[in-house]
Protein backbone atom coordinates (compact mmCIF):
# COMPACT_ATOMS: atom_id res chain seq x y z
CA UNK A 1 0.00 0.00 0.00
CA UNK A 2 1.55 3.54 -1.03
CA UNK A 3 -0.01 6.47 -0.01
CA UNK A 4 1.35 9.89 -0.91
CA UNK A 5 0.75 12.94 1.15
CA UNK A 6 1.29 16.02 -0.29
CA UNK A 7 2.48 19.49 1.23
CA UNK A 8 1.71 18.80 4.57
CA UNK A 9 3.51 20.66 7.58
CA UNK A 10 4.95 18.58 10.30
CA UNK A 11 4.83 19.88 13.23
CA UNK A 12 3.71 22.74 11.45
CA UNK A 13 6.60 24.04 10.33
CA UNK A 14 7.69 23.54 6.12
CA UNK A 15 5.37 22.08 3.66
CA UNK A 16 6.55 18.54 2.27
CA UNK A 17 5.59 15.49 0.78
CA UNK A 18 5.40 12.59 2.95
CA UNK A 19 5.64 9.26 0.80
CA UNK A 20 4.16 5.94 2.70
CA UNK A 21 4.72 2.57 1.84
CA UNK A 22 3.97 -0.75 4.04
CA UNK A 23 2.94 0.85 7.27
CA UNK A 24 6.56 3.13 7.10
CA UNK A 25 7.54 7.00 6.02
CA UNK A 26 9.41 5.76 3.45
CA UNK A 27 10.04 9.03 1.93
CA UNK A 28 9.98 13.16 3.07
CA UNK A 29 10.85 15.16 0.33
CA UNK A 30 10.01 18.32 -2.55
CA UNK A 31 8.01 17.42 -5.34
CA UNK A 32 7.42 13.33 -4.63
CA UNK A 33 5.51 11.52 -7.07
CA UNK A 34 4.32 8.08 -7.05
CA UNK A 35 3.04 6.11 -10.39
CA UNK A 36 0.42 4.27 -8.08
CA UNK A 37 -1.51 4.41 -4.94
CA UNK A 38 -3.48 7.37 -3.44
CA UNK A 39 -2.44 10.58 -3.15
CA UNK A 40 -3.97 13.32 -0.63
CA UNK A 41 -3.93 16.87 -0.95
CA UNK A 42 -2.68 18.34 2.53
CA UNK A 43 -2.28 21.37 1.61
CA UNK A 44 -2.63 23.97 4.79
CA UNK A 45 -2.53 20.67 7.39
CA UNK A 46 -0.14 20.58 10.73
CA UNK A 47 1.35 16.77 10.71
CA UNK A 48 1.85 15.14 14.07
CA UNK A 49 2.60 12.05 14.97
CA UNK A 50 -0.86 9.94 15.59
CA UNK A 51 -2.10 11.19 19.18
CA UNK A 52 -1.76 8.29 22.14
CA UNK A 53 -4.13 8.70 25.01
CA UNK A 54 -3.10 7.51 28.51
CA UNK A 55 -6.76 7.56 29.78
CA UNK A 56 -9.91 5.97 28.21
CA UNK A 57 -12.79 4.48 29.39
CA UNK A 58 -13.95 2.20 26.74
CA UNK A 59 -17.16 0.70 29.02
CA UNK A 60 -16.07 -2.57 27.08
CA UNK A 61 -17.25 -5.28 28.97
CA UNK A 62 -19.90 -4.33 30.83
CA UNK A 63 -21.62 -0.97 29.41
CA UNK A 64 -22.20 -1.39 25.73
CA UNK A 65 -24.38 0.58 25.85
CA UNK A 66 -22.69 3.48 26.94
CA UNK A 67 -19.14 2.57 24.56
CA UNK A 68 -17.67 -0.39 22.86
CA UNK A 69 -13.92 -0.76 21.91
CA UNK A 70 -15.19 -0.35 18.12
CA UNK A 71 -17.35 2.73 18.84
CA UNK A 72 -14.15 3.81 21.03
CA UNK A 73 -11.65 3.21 18.78
CA UNK A 74 -14.05 5.30 15.80
CA UNK A 75 -14.10 8.49 18.26
CA UNK A 76 -10.61 7.98 19.22
CA UNK A 77 -9.44 8.11 15.30
CA UNK A 78 -11.76 10.96 14.83
CA UNK A 79 -10.05 12.42 17.44
CA UNK A 80 -6.43 12.15 15.87
CA UNK A 81 -5.57 9.14 17.59
CA UNK A 82 -3.16 5.99 17.39
CA UNK A 83 -3.44 4.62 20.28
CA UNK A 84 -5.31 4.47 23.59
CA UNK A 85 -5.14 3.03 26.99
CA UNK A 86 -8.31 1.32 27.78
CA UNK A 87 -9.05 2.08 32.00
CA UNK A 88 -9.71 -0.91 33.78
CA UNK A 89 -12.65 0.15 35.76
CA UNK A 90 -14.75 -2.28 33.14
CA UNK A 91 -17.60 -5.25 34.39
CA UNK A 92 -15.40 -7.74 35.26
CA UNK A 93 -12.79 -5.21 36.21
CA UNK A 94 -9.77 -5.74 33.98
CA UNK A 95 -7.98 -7.38 36.61
CA UNK A 96 -7.29 -10.70 34.81
CA UNK A 97 -4.79 -11.94 31.82
CA UNK A 98 -8.05 -13.56 30.10
CA UNK A 99 -10.31 -9.60 30.77
CA UNK A 100 -7.19 -7.81 29.21
CA UNK A 101 -6.88 -9.76 26.76
CA UNK A 102 -10.11 -10.04 25.67
CA UNK A 103 -10.09 -5.77 25.41
CA UNK A 104 -6.74 -6.30 23.31
CA UNK A 105 -8.40 -8.45 20.88
CA UNK A 106 -11.67 -6.62 20.50
CA UNK A 107 -9.19 -3.45 19.69
CA UNK A 108 -7.67 -5.41 16.89
CA UNK A 109 -11.15 -6.09 15.63
CA UNK A 110 -11.86 -3.00 15.10
CA UNK A 111 -8.51 -2.03 13.88
CA UNK A 112 -8.81 2.08 14.09
CA UNK A 113 -6.44 2.77 16.82
CA UNK A 114 -4.28 0.55 19.23
CA UNK A 115 -6.50 -0.64 22.03
CA UNK A 116 -3.68 -0.84 24.89
CA UNK A 117 -5.52 -2.68 28.15
CA UNK A 118 -4.83 -1.08 31.66
CA UNK A 119 -4.59 -3.52 34.42
CA UNK A 120 -6.29 -3.08 37.95
CA UNK A 121 -3.62 -2.51 40.43
CA UNK A 122 -6.47 -4.54 43.24
CA UNK A 123 -8.52 -7.21 42.97
CA UNK A 124 -11.78 -5.86 41.67
CA UNK A 125 -10.63 -2.04 42.49
CA UNK A 126 -11.42 -2.96 45.87
CA UNK A 127 -8.35 -1.95 47.15
CA UNK A 128 -7.57 -4.61 49.39
CA UNK A 129 -5.69 -7.29 47.64
CA UNK A 130 -3.09 -7.43 44.65
CA UNK A 131 -4.10 -8.41 41.01
CA UNK A 132 -2.30 -10.60 39.20
CA UNK A 133 -0.30 -7.54 37.68
CA UNK A 134 2.60 -10.11 36.52
CA UNK A 135 0.07 -12.43 34.87
CA UNK A 136 -1.50 -9.44 33.33
CA UNK A 137 2.22 -8.01 31.97
CA UNK A 138 3.07 -11.20 30.45
CA UNK A 139 -0.61 -11.83 28.80
CA UNK A 140 -0.54 -10.62 24.91
CA UNK A 141 -2.01 -7.44 26.21
CA UNK A 142 1.27 -6.85 27.46
CA UNK A 143 0.29 -4.08 29.95
CA UNK A 144 2.44 -1.90 31.80
CA UNK A 145 0.13 0.85 32.77
CA UNK A 146 -1.98 -0.18 35.68
CA UNK A 147 -4.86 1.72 37.68
CA UNK A 148 -7.79 1.30 39.67
CA UNK A 149 -8.83 4.73 38.08
CA UNK A 150 -12.37 5.79 39.25
CA UNK A 151 -10.79 4.78 43.01
CA UNK A 152 -7.68 5.36 44.43
CA UNK A 153 -5.64 2.84 46.07
CA UNK A 154 -5.79 4.80 49.20
CA UNK A 155 -4.03 2.29 51.46
CA UNK A 156 -0.04 3.01 51.77
CA UNK A 157 1.11 -0.65 52.35
CA UNK A 158 -1.06 -1.96 49.35
CA UNK A 159 0.26 1.37 47.07
CA UNK A 160 4.46 0.47 48.18
CA UNK A 161 3.56 -3.28 47.08
CA UNK A 162 2.19 -2.41 43.91
CA UNK A 163 4.99 -0.12 43.40
CA UNK A 164 7.64 -2.77 43.92
CA UNK A 165 5.93 -5.10 41.43
CA UNK A 166 5.47 -2.79 38.58
CA UNK A 167 8.93 -1.80 39.18
CA UNK A 168 10.05 -5.52 38.67
CA UNK A 169 7.66 -5.12 35.23
CA UNK A 170 8.85 -1.95 33.43
CA UNK A 171 5.62 -0.92 34.21
CA UNK A 172 3.82 1.81 36.31
CA UNK A 173 0.92 2.82 38.80
CA UNK A 174 -1.34 5.16 37.47
CA UNK A 175 -3.05 6.91 40.47
CA UNK A 176 -6.24 8.48 40.84
CA UNK A 177 -5.13 10.50 43.86
CA UNK A 178 -8.31 10.77 46.08
CA UNK A 179 -7.88 10.45 49.76
CA UNK A 180 -11.59 8.80 49.91
CA UNK A 181 -12.11 9.91 53.72
CA UNK A 182 -11.94 13.69 52.42
CA UNK A 183 -14.16 13.32 49.47
CA UNK A 184 -17.24 11.52 50.88
CA UNK A 185 -20.20 12.29 49.35
CA UNK A 186 -18.42 15.44 47.65
CA UNK A 187 -20.00 16.79 44.25
CA UNK A 188 -17.62 19.55 43.20
CA UNK A 189 -14.81 21.61 43.92
CA UNK A 190 -15.36 22.89 47.95
CA UNK A 191 -15.23 26.41 47.78
CA UNK A 192 -17.14 29.62 47.94
CA UNK A 193 -19.20 28.19 45.01
CA UNK A 194 -19.70 24.83 46.50
CA UNK A 195 -21.14 26.66 49.74
CA UNK A 196 -23.30 28.60 47.73
CA UNK A 197 -25.00 25.96 45.52
CA UNK A 198 -25.27 23.62 49.13
CA UNK A 199 -23.15 21.00 46.96
CA UNK A 200 -20.95 19.21 49.32
CA UNK A 201 -17.13 20.01 48.39
CA UNK A 202 -14.30 17.88 47.01
CA UNK A 203 -11.12 19.75 48.42
CA UNK A 204 -8.15 20.26 46.57
CA UNK A 205 -6.05 18.56 49.66
CA UNK A 206 -7.58 15.23 49.05
CA UNK A 207 -5.65 15.12 45.48
CA UNK A 208 -2.77 16.81 46.93
CA UNK A 209 -2.43 14.61 50.01
CA UNK A 210 -2.68 11.73 47.81
CA UNK A 211 0.22 12.96 45.36
CA UNK A 212 2.38 14.37 48.32
CA UNK A 213 2.61 10.64 50.08
CA UNK A 214 2.84 8.59 46.46
CA UNK A 215 5.96 10.53 45.24
CA UNK A 216 7.34 9.73 48.52
CA UNK A 217 6.43 6.05 48.20
CA UNK A 218 7.92 6.00 44.71
CA UNK A 219 10.82 7.80 45.82
CA UNK A 220 11.54 5.19 48.53
CA UNK A 221 11.07 2.15 46.35
CA UNK A 222 12.43 3.92 43.14
CA UNK A 223 9.54 3.25 40.86
CA UNK A 224 7.90 4.73 38.22
CA UNK A 225 4.33 6.72 39.53
CA UNK A 226 2.02 8.29 37.01
CA UNK A 227 -0.65 10.77 38.49
CA UNK A 228 -4.02 10.52 36.71
CA UNK A 229 -6.09 13.97 35.59
CA UNK A 230 -4.00 16.80 38.26
CA UNK A 231 -6.59 19.23 39.03
CA UNK A 232 -4.70 22.00 40.89
CA UNK A 233 -2.64 24.16 41.05
CA UNK A 234 -0.94 22.85 44.52
CA UNK A 235 -0.75 19.33 42.71
CA UNK A 236 1.18 20.93 40.08
CA UNK A 237 3.81 22.15 42.67
CA UNK A 238 3.75 18.84 43.95
CA UNK A 239 4.49 17.12 40.72
CA UNK A 240 7.11 19.72 40.24
CA UNK A 241 9.22 19.52 43.70
CA UNK A 242 9.18 15.71 43.18
CA UNK A 243 10.40 15.98 40.23
CA UNK A 244 13.41 17.77 41.17
CA UNK A 245 14.72 15.35 43.70
CA UNK A 246 14.65 13.47 40.58
CA UNK A 247 11.14 11.41 41.75
CA UNK A 248 10.45 9.41 38.59
CA UNK A 249 6.88 10.43 38.52
CA UNK A 250 4.57 11.76 35.51
CA UNK A 251 1.51 13.64 35.02
CA UNK A 252 -1.25 14.04 32.40
CA UNK A 253 -4.09 17.09 32.78
CA UNK A 254 -7.53 16.68 30.91
CA UNK A 255 -8.76 18.60 28.37
CA UNK A 256 -11.79 19.63 30.07
CA UNK A 257 -9.39 20.86 33.31
CA UNK A 258 -7.18 22.86 30.79
CA UNK A 259 -10.43 24.25 29.90
CA UNK A 260 -13.47 24.55 32.31
CA UNK A 261 -13.99 25.70 35.88
CA UNK A 262 -15.86 24.90 38.48
CA UNK A 263 -18.52 27.78 37.28
CA UNK A 264 -19.87 25.63 35.41
CA UNK A 265 -21.75 23.99 37.79
CA UNK A 266 -23.78 26.89 38.79
CA UNK A 267 -26.37 25.52 35.99
CA UNK A 268 -26.61 22.08 37.50
CA UNK A 269 -26.05 20.38 34.38
CA UNK A 270 -24.47 17.22 35.66
CA UNK A 271 -22.47 16.80 32.07
CA UNK A 272 -20.52 18.75 33.82
CA UNK A 273 -19.87 16.93 36.55
CA UNK A 274 -16.46 14.93 36.93
CA UNK A 275 -13.92 13.19 38.97
CA UNK A 276 -12.02 15.32 40.16
CA UNK A 277 -13.63 17.71 39.73
CA UNK A 278 -13.65 21.19 37.59
CA UNK A 279 -11.42 23.57 39.71
CA UNK A 280 -10.98 27.64 39.71
CA UNK A 281 -9.54 30.10 37.04
CA UNK A 282 -6.58 29.40 39.40
CA UNK A 283 -5.90 25.78 39.27
CA UNK A 284 -6.64 26.42 35.52
CA UNK A 285 -3.92 28.99 34.58
CA UNK A 286 -1.62 26.73 36.89
CA UNK A 287 -2.50 23.45 35.11
CA UNK A 288 -1.95 25.07 31.86
CA UNK A 289 1.71 26.47 33.47
CA UNK A 290 2.94 22.93 34.21
CA UNK A 291 2.10 21.33 30.92
CA UNK A 292 3.60 24.31 28.82
CA UNK A 293 6.86 23.69 30.83
CA UNK A 294 6.49 20.16 31.05
CA UNK A 295 6.15 19.46 34.56
CA UNK A 296 2.78 18.03 33.52
CA UNK A 297 3.93 15.55 30.96
CA UNK A 298 0.93 14.57 28.62
CA UNK A 299 -2.77 15.66 27.99
CA UNK A 300 -4.80 12.37 28.62
CA UNK A 301 -8.55 12.88 28.10
CA UNK A 302 -10.36 10.60 30.88
CA UNK A 303 -12.84 9.68 28.05
CA UNK A 304 -15.86 8.41 30.56
CA UNK A 305 -18.62 7.76 27.98
CA UNK A 306 -21.96 7.53 30.28
CA UNK A 307 -25.97 6.80 29.98
CA UNK A 308 -28.40 9.63 29.31
CA UNK A 309 -29.99 8.66 32.48
CA UNK A 310 -26.68 8.78 34.60
CA UNK A 311 -26.31 12.29 33.38
CA UNK A 312 -30.09 13.81 32.35
CA UNK A 313 -30.80 14.10 36.33
CA UNK A 314 -29.57 15.91 39.88
CA UNK A 315 -26.61 16.77 39.84
CA UNK A 316 -25.70 14.28 43.17
CA UNK A 317 -27.30 11.29 41.61
CA UNK A 318 -25.73 11.78 38.16
CA UNK A 319 -22.02 9.49 37.48
CA UNK A 320 -18.81 11.58 37.09
CA UNK A 321 -16.99 11.79 34.07
CA UNK A 322 -17.32 13.42 30.57
CA UNK A 323 -16.28 12.70 26.71
CA UNK A 324 -12.90 13.73 25.64
CA UNK A 325 -11.47 11.81 22.68
CA UNK A 326 -13.48 13.68 19.82
CA UNK A 327 -12.50 17.24 21.11
CA UNK A 328 -9.61 16.95 22.95
CA UNK A 329 -6.97 18.04 20.03
CA UNK A 330 -9.39 21.15 19.37
CA UNK A 331 -9.37 22.20 23.28
CA UNK A 332 -5.89 21.79 23.58
CA UNK A 333 -5.11 24.45 20.17
CA UNK A 334 -7.75 26.24 21.56
CA UNK A 335 -6.13 26.61 25.06
CA UNK A 336 -2.26 26.08 24.68
CA UNK A 337 -1.75 26.43 21.02
CA UNK A 338 -3.76 29.85 20.30
CA UNK A 339 -2.54 31.07 23.69
CA UNK A 340 1.08 30.59 22.49
CA UNK A 341 2.11 28.48 25.56
CA UNK A 342 2.73 24.98 23.48
CA UNK A 343 4.31 24.85 19.59
CA UNK A 344 3.06 22.29 17.80
CA UNK A 345 6.33 20.25 18.32
CA UNK A 346 5.63 20.34 22.49
CA UNK A 347 1.58 19.33 21.29
CA UNK A 348 3.28 16.10 19.76
CA UNK A 349 5.38 16.04 22.74
CA UNK A 350 2.54 16.05 25.72
CA UNK A 351 -0.47 14.34 23.49
CA UNK A 352 1.74 11.41 21.37
CA UNK A 353 5.90 11.34 22.36
CA UNK A 354 5.64 11.48 26.40
CA UNK A 355 2.12 9.31 26.54
CA UNK A 356 3.41 6.86 24.69
CA UNK A 357 6.77 6.64 26.60
CA UNK A 358 5.30 6.80 30.32
CA UNK A 359 3.21 3.49 28.46
CA UNK A 360 5.97 2.03 27.28
CA UNK A 361 4.45 1.68 23.97
CA UNK A 362 7.75 1.37 21.48
CA UNK A 363 5.89 1.80 17.81
CA UNK A 364 3.69 4.99 18.97
CA UNK A 365 4.74 8.23 19.81
CA UNK A 366 7.66 8.41 16.84
CA UNK A 367 9.04 11.62 15.42
CA UNK A 368 7.75 11.53 11.38
CA UNK A 369 10.71 10.55 9.80
CA UNK A 370 11.91 8.17 7.56
CA UNK A 371 12.10 4.67 8.57
CA UNK A 372 9.84 5.47 11.40
CA UNK A 373 5.85 3.74 11.40
CA UNK A 374 2.95 5.99 9.64
CA UNK A 375 0.79 6.87 12.87
CA UNK A 376 -0.49 10.29 12.14
CA UNK A 377 -2.79 12.87 12.42
CA UNK A 378 -3.00 15.54 9.82
CA UNK A 379 -5.36 18.65 11.16
CA UNK A 380 -6.31 22.04 9.91
CA UNK A 381 -5.39 24.49 12.85
CA UNK A 382 -7.66 27.10 11.22
CA UNK A 383 -10.62 25.12 10.58
CA UNK A 384 -13.57 26.13 13.61
CA UNK A 385 -16.93 24.21 14.33
CA UNK A 386 -19.11 24.05 16.52
CA UNK A 387 -19.50 21.00 18.66
CA UNK A 388 -22.53 18.70 18.03
CA UNK A 389 -22.59 16.01 20.40
CA UNK A 390 -25.50 14.21 18.09
CA UNK A 391 -22.74 14.33 15.10
CA UNK A 392 -19.91 12.41 17.57
CA UNK A 393 -18.93 8.95 17.35
CA UNK A 394 -19.31 7.56 20.59
CA UNK A 395 -22.51 5.69 21.90
CA UNK A 396 -22.88 8.59 24.27
CA UNK A 397 -23.36 12.24 24.14
CA UNK A 398 -22.19 13.56 27.53
CA UNK A 399 -19.98 15.88 25.80
CA UNK A 400 -19.23 19.06 27.95
CA UNK A 401 -17.74 20.75 24.75
CA UNK A 402 -21.60 20.70 23.18
CA UNK A 403 -22.54 24.04 21.60
CA UNK A 404 -18.93 25.46 21.75
CA UNK A 405 -17.36 27.02 19.05
CA UNK A 406 -13.34 25.30 19.07
CA UNK A 407 -10.34 25.44 16.74
CA UNK A 408 -8.86 22.60 14.84
CA UNK A 409 -9.98 19.94 12.53
CA UNK A 410 -8.72 16.29 12.56
CA UNK A 411 -8.79 15.41 8.87
CA UNK A 412 -6.98 12.58 8.20
CA UNK A 413 -5.77 9.82 10.72
CA UNK A 414 -2.77 7.09 9.59
CA UNK A 415 -2.48 4.00 11.88
CA UNK A 416 0.74 1.91 10.15
CA UNK A 417 0.47 3.64 7.03
CA UNK A 418 -3.56 2.80 6.79
CA UNK A 419 -6.13 6.14 6.61
CA UNK A 420 -8.69 5.47 10.28
CA UNK A 421 -9.78 8.53 8.68
CA UNK A 422 -10.25 10.17 5.46
CA UNK A 423 -11.76 13.94 5.13
CA UNK A 424 -13.01 13.76 8.34
CA UNK A 425 -14.71 10.21 8.44
CA UNK A 426 -13.88 7.31 9.96
CA UNK A 427 -13.30 4.45 7.62
CA UNK A 428 -14.73 1.18 9.49
O1 LIG B 1 -15.15 11.45 36.22
C1 LIG B 1 -14.68 10.33 36.23
N1 LIG B 1 -15.25 9.33 35.55
N2 LIG B 1 -13.57 10.09 36.94
C2 LIG B 1 -13.09 8.86 37.11
O2 LIG B 1 -12.10 8.72 37.79
C3 LIG B 1 -13.78 7.69 36.52
C4 LIG B 1 -14.59 8.09 35.37
C5 LIG B 1 -15.55 7.04 34.94
O3 LIG B 1 -15.20 5.87 34.85
O4 LIG B 1 -16.70 7.40 34.60
ZN1 LIG C 1 -9.85 8.99 37.61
Amino acid sequence: MTLLIKGAQPYGEDAVDILVRDGVIAAIGEDLSVSTGRTIDATGLVALPGLVDLHTHLREPGREDTETVLTGSRAAALGGYTAVHAMANTDPVADTAGVVEQVWRLGGDAGLVDVVPVGAVTVGLGGTQLAELGAMADSAARVRVFSDDGKCVSDPALMRRALEYVKALDGVVAQHAEEPRLTVGAQMHEGDRSARLGLTGWPAVAEEAIIARDVLLAEHVGARLHVCHVSTAGSVELVRWAKSRGVEVTAEVTPHHLLLTDAQAEGYDATFKVNPPLRTAEDVAALRAGLADGTVDAVATDHAPHAGEDKECEWSAARPGMLGLEQALSVVVDTMVDTGLLTWREVADRMSVRPARIGRLAHQGRPIAVGEPANLVLLDPAARAVVDPAALASKSRNSPYAGRELPGRVVHTLLRGELSVLDGKVQK
